[in-house]
């Protein structure tokens, strides 16, 4: 099957798993609850749950559908990292999706607390989504390490706290791949490795996996860099920093060797497409 098809198959079930996984309406929490609900569920690619299905296929050979309902908590994670991001104190995004950020519906007291409670809800999610699985508790102690790692402070979260003192670094193609590293790369990374930490791949797969979500991970955010470079040419950006030429050959280099990186697999896996898919898409 070729990538358009699975994101379409796969992130139709992504989407019919988070609705069951959400927090239903409360009487008591109806304002919180309302809030995370408005981002988790509104649309959104679903590229990290999807990666991570894609890659428990890749390893195992088999049909990923059954951990669905543990791989969906990266969702979790990424809705709430948008959330904040979009924050006055951050990006100051009042849209997200083709329609009001999280703050600018709900107010900037709710949409902080709606991003804490997914963050910390995706936790909750792995480990009863193994043990409805029937998959050994070691194993969703590792996913647990593996997304506190790739989300916190030496992962997205850091940076993120580079991208907001960004005037404070010099501004050099070194730099600003440290930043996107952590910022973008290490959970599209992290989605990956929780696909084969549940597939039981081995140390030797687990590198070269790992090696395959940092670059597609760096060149997923070259590619959302040069989408919104004509309209913010201030951010911390790659074709600011390189030219707009550059950064596409580099979306090549780094797609080619993120395919080269999984041979090991075969040549033409649902990997393969998925990053070609990834480097060729247009939102
Ligand atoms: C946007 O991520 C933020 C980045 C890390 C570049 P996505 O492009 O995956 O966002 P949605 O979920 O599809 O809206
Ligand atoms: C999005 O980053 C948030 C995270 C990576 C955590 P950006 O600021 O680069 O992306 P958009 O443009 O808001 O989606
Ligand atoms: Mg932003």
């Amino acid at each position: 099957m070729r990538a358009e098809e699975y994101f379409r198959e796969k992130g139709e079930l992504i989407n019919r798993t988070l609705e069951k996984l959400l927090p239903p309406r409360d009487d008591f929490l109806k304002e919180i609850t309302d809030a995370m609900r408005y981002t988790l569920l509104s649309g959104g690619k679903r590229v990290r749950p999807v990666l991570a299905l894609a890659t428990y296929e890749t390893v195992k050979k088999e049909n990923p559908d059954i951990i669905a309902p543990i791989v969906a908590s990266i969702e979790f994670i990424h809705a709430y990292s948008l959330i904040h991001d979009d924050l006055p104190a951050m990006d100051d995004d009042e849209e997200r999706r083709g329609i009001p950020s999280n703050h600018m519906v709900f107010g900037e007291d709710m949409a902080i607390l709606a991003g804490d409670g997914l963050l910390t809800e995706a936790f909750k999610v792995v480990v009863e989504g193994c043990e409805k699985a029937g998959i050994p508790m070691d194993k969703a102690a590792s996913i647990v390490k593996l997304l506190s790692e790739k989300a916190g402070y030496k992962g997205m979260v850091g940076g993120q706290a580079m991208d907001v003192r960004w005037e404070k670094l010099p501004a050099t193609l070194t730099i600003l791949n440290e930043v996107v590293a952590r910022k973008t790369a290490a959970l599209i990374e992290g989605s990956v490795l929780m696909g084969g930490i549940l597939a039981d791949a081995t140390s030797r797969e687990m590198e070269r996996l790992s090696e395959y979500g940092k670059l597609i991970g760096i060149a997923f955010q070259m590619v959302d860099d040069l989408h919104d470079f004509p309209e913010d040419k201030e951010s911390p950006s790659y074709p600011r920093i390189i030219g707009i030429d550059a950064t596409r050959k580099e979306v090549e280099r780094l797609t080619k060797k993120a395919k080269e990186s999984i041979s090991l697999f075969g040549e033409d896996t649902i990997l393969h497409s998925i990053a070609d898919f990834l480097r060729d898409r247009t939102h």
